[in-house]
């Protein structure tokens, strides 16, 4: 207890010391790197032992525009000194822009505001199904989503009950029902699918992160919006990591020239900031919902719409997206011509790669503790694959550091 008050009077504490409290008293859901981080700027960060790092995850991409970005900072302090949070039981003066403005940018209509990634992923669920039932008369109840397999759309009891990872599902059933899952990128298989009974949604990442930054053959989201349109299922796109710059444009679906029907953003929504999803469709989808049937108290709140009115802006500019495509491609030449023996292919888009490893390799756990120790943060995905995912605005010359210390770790 003494040492707690020491601590408690020092900016920081050691990292040994950080690393022992979370691990004693925090829930052991995730297994971090050793690496305890206190300041973050740009594509950098520096742990407590003043320790720099280059930032090669970005929080699983939700750090698209780095760490601090001024706008986004100056913003959010703004806001703090004006208002944060008024709930939904009334209005607040940002919301209303916040969802026009989101709206815009992908060629939608009508935004529903949540929080988490998984929020919006829960919600589309429900007004997918509600849309089916009183647009569409499908008999209540009776609502098929069709699903792909290696995806990742979160971790609540509903997703992970048509996750195919048994990490995350095995010990939380009973699982929610009304889920048809086919292979990813297999459009035989969607379009079969599709056209069975009561099937309201297909449920799809355009690129999938988590499963090791998997592209889907050319075709394949072009395919999804025909065999949607024509079945009447809604093309629900999950663009929470893949979305915003991430992969050269705005949105990953603009690769194919197709628009959802149902539309999910999240991380770099809130600028790494805070937490910010969303749910963005035509009018009719969304215009299902009642008031009371969904809702979330921090959902749209003017702290984080205010942050997300600033990432739309600097989404506006196309700046970002400019910059994922040239050093994407700067990023998947090097890896393509300098890979070592170890790499059995990478695969990617943008400034996005998972890197997978041979067999032979051994498993990528220790390529990233090693690329740690080097002073870089990745993170593996699986067992056998290391992923990229470097900041969008991080300079040629710190992407070329990275990229070396990447084929040295991996030599
Ligand atoms: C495609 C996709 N959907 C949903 C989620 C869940 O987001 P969150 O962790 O904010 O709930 C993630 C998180 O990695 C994701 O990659």
């Amino acid at each position: 207890m003494a040492a707690l008050l020491v601590y408690r009077r020092r900016m920081s504490i050691p990292a040994a010391e950080c690393i022992a409290l979370e691990d004693r008293f925090g829930a052991h859901n995730y297994h971090p790197l050793p690496v305890v981080i206190s300041k973050g700027e740009g594509a950098w960060v520096t742990d407590v032992d003043g320790g720099r790092y280059l930032d090669f995850l970005s929080a699983y991409s939700a750090l698209n525009f780095g760490h601090s970005h001024p706008a986004l900072v100056e913003v959010a302090k703004k806001q703090l000194d004006r208002l944060t949070l008024t709930s939904r039981a009334f209005h607040n003066d940002l919301l209303g822009l916040f969802c026009k403005e989101l709206a815009e940018l992908v060629g939608l209509d009508r935004v529903l505001p949540m929080n988490s990634g998984a929020e919006a992923v829960e919600s589309a669920i429900k007004v997918s199904r509600a849309y089916g039932y009183r647009v569409r008369d499908i008999p209540n109840g009776q609502a098929q989503i069709v699903v792909a397999g290696g995806n990742f759309h979160g971790r609540t009891t509903t997703i992970i009950s048509f996750s195919d990872d048994e990490v995350a599902k095995a010990d939380f059933g009973p699982y929610t029902p009304g889920f048809v899952t086919v292979p990813y990128g297999d459009i035989d298989a969607m379009r079969q699918a599709l056209a069975q009974p009561n099937v309201v949604g297909f449920l799809v990442e355009p690129v999938q992160g988590e499963a090791g930054v998997v592209v889907p053959p050319v075709g394949y989201l072009q395919a999804a919006r025909d065999a949607c349109t024509a079945s009447g299922a809604l093309l629900i796109a999950d663009e929470i990591q893949s979305g915003l710059g991430r992969t050269g444009t705005t949105l990953a679906c603009e690769h194919e020239g197709v628009t959802p029907d149902v539309l999910l953003l999240g991380k770099a929504l809130g600028g790494g900031i805070v937490p910010l999803s969303a749910v963005v469709t035509h009018d009719e989808v969304l215009g299902v919902l009642r008031p009371g049937e969904h809702g979330s108290t921090f959902g749209g709140n003017p702290f984080a719409v205010a942050i997300g009115r600033e990432v739309i802006a600097m989404l506006r500019t196309g700046e970002f997206q400019r910059a994922s495509t040239q050093l994407g491609a700067h990023l998947h030449q090097r890896l393509h011509h300098e890979a070592p023996g170890t790499v059995e292919r990478v695969q990617g888009i943008g400034l996005w790669a998972g890197i997978v490893l041979k067999e032979s390799a051994g498993p990528a756990r220790a390529r990233c503790e090693q690329l740690l120790s080097l002073g870089l943060l990745a993170k593996e995905t699986h067992e056998t694959t290391v992923r990229l995912a470097p900041p969008l605005m991080i300079s040629q010359q710190d992407l070329d550091y990275g990229i070396d210390l990447v084929l040295q770790a991996l030599a």
